[in-house]
C-alpha cells in the first residue's frame, strides 16, 4: 500500500465511513486534481477530452479526458455526487434531455464527434445503448420488449428474421432459457434480475458498439447480480462497456480499466489491477481502502 498524508488517516479515526462532501480534500492545489495515470488507450472506441458539465452555473464535470477502449470494460468509480452518472450519461447524449445541463469539450466515437452537427441523436443511441440502475422493461409483452429496437429501426425485413433477432439477445442476454416459454406474458412480470438482462437483450437487440450501464446490479440480487457480471465479461469480445458502479469488488472483477472520479475531476485512471493494488493517488487509496464513500 502506498503511504497516505497523515491528515487522512486522522479522518478516518472518526468515523467508519465519511461522507465525500465531508471529507477533507487533501492537497486543494490544481495540480493535486489532475488525472494520475494514463488516459489514453492504444485501440479507442470512444475519445472524450476536456469534458465539462454544466447543471446551470453548477459544474458537475471538470475538464475530464478519457479514452474507452475497444472490447474493454471501463469502470467508473467514485463517492456519490462525483459526476459518474453524469459523465456517462454524455457518452450518448443522454443529457440533452436534461434542459439546465451544458456539455463542452470533445467526445468521438470511432474519431467522429457525436455532439457534430448534423449528428442524429437517436441513431447515437443506438449505437451507444444503455441500461439504468433500475430495470425499466416497456409495459409490453417479453418479445416485444426486444423486438420494439429492431422494428423502429427498421434491421428484420420480416417476422422471420425479427424472431431471429429477439432470440439471438435473449440468448446474449443469458435470459432465453428463462423465458423462451413466456415470450408473450408482460416483461414487467419477470424477476428483478430478469428484467434487467431484459433490457440489456433490449440494448444488445439494435447491435450497439457501446453499452453504458449505470449501476445495473445495485437493485438485484447476488446470484442475478452473478449473472450480470459474466453476461458482461461475455459481451466485451463484441462491444466496448462503460459501467459505474458503487462496488469495488463489482469493477474489480469485471472491468480491465477503472477510473476514479471526485467531485467532479477525474482523479485517477489506469489498469483495474494495478489500481486496486497500488493506487497513485492518495483519493483513491482513500476511498477504495473505504475511508470514506
Ligand atoms: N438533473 C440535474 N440537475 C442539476 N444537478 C444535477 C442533475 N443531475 C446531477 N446533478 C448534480 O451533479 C453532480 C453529479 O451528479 P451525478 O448524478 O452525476 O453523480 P454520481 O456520481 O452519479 O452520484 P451517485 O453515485 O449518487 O449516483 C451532483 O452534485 C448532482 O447534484
Ligand atoms: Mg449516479
Amino acid at each position: 500500500m502506498n503511504t497516505i498524508p497523515g491528515d487522512i488517516e486522522m479522518r478516518a479515526g472518526e468515523a467508519d465511513v465519511i461522507p465525500a462532501d465531508e471529507f477533507e480534500v487533501p492537497e486543494i492545489s490544481q495540480d493535486s486534481r489532475e488525472t494520475v495515470g494514463d488516459y489514453t488507450v492504444p485501440d479507442p472506441k470512444m475519445v472524450m477530452r476536456r469534458v465539462n458539465v454544466y447543471y446551470g452555473e453548477k459544474q458537475a464535470i471538470r475538464e475530464v479526458s478519457l479514452d474507452m477502449g475497444t472490447n474493454e470494460v471501463l469502470a467508473m468509480i467514485g463517492p456519490s455526487g462525483c459526476g459518474k452518472s453524469t459523465f456517462l450519461r454524455c457518452l450518448n447524449r443522454m443529457n440533452d434531455t436534461i434542459p439546465a445541463c451544458r456539455v463542452t469539450g470533445e467526445l468521438l466515437l470511432d474519431g467522429e464527434n457525436i455532439y457534430g452537427k448534423g449528428v442524429d441523436e437517436v441513431l447515437l443511441r443506438a449505437r451507444v445503448g444503455m441500461v439504468f440502475q433500475k430495470p425499466n422493461p416497456f409495459p409490453k409483452s417479453v418479445f416485444e420488449n426486444v423486438a420494439y429496437g429492431p422494428r423502429l429501426h427498421g434491421l428484420a425485413k420480416d417476422a422471420t428474421e425479427l424472431e431471429e433477432i429477439v432470440v439471438t439477445s435473449l440468448k446474449k442476454a443469458a435470459l432465453w432459457n428463462e423465458v423462451k416459454d413466456i415470450l408473450e406474458q408482460p416483461g414487467t412480470g419477470l424477476s428483478g434480475g430478469q428484467q434487467q438482462r431484459l433490457c440489456i437483450a433490449r440494448a444488445i437487440s439494435i447491435n450497439p458498439e457501446v453499452i453504458l450501464m449505470d449501476e445495473p446490479c445495485s437493485a438485484l440480487d447476488p446470484i442475478s447480480t452473478a449473472k450480470i457480471e459474466e453476461l458482461m465479461d461475455e459481451l466485451r469480445e463484441q462491444y466496448s462497456i462503460g459501467i459505474v458502479t458503487h462496488s469495488m469488488q463489482q469493477a474489480a472483477r469485471v472491468s480491465q480499466r477503472t477510473a476514479y472520479f471526485h467531485l467532479g475531476d477525474l482523479i485517477e485512471v489506469g489498469e483495474t489491477d494495478q489500481m486496486f493494488t497500488a493506487p497513485r493517488h492518495p483519493l483513491t487509496e482513500a476511498y477504495i481502502t473505504g475511508r470514506f464513500g
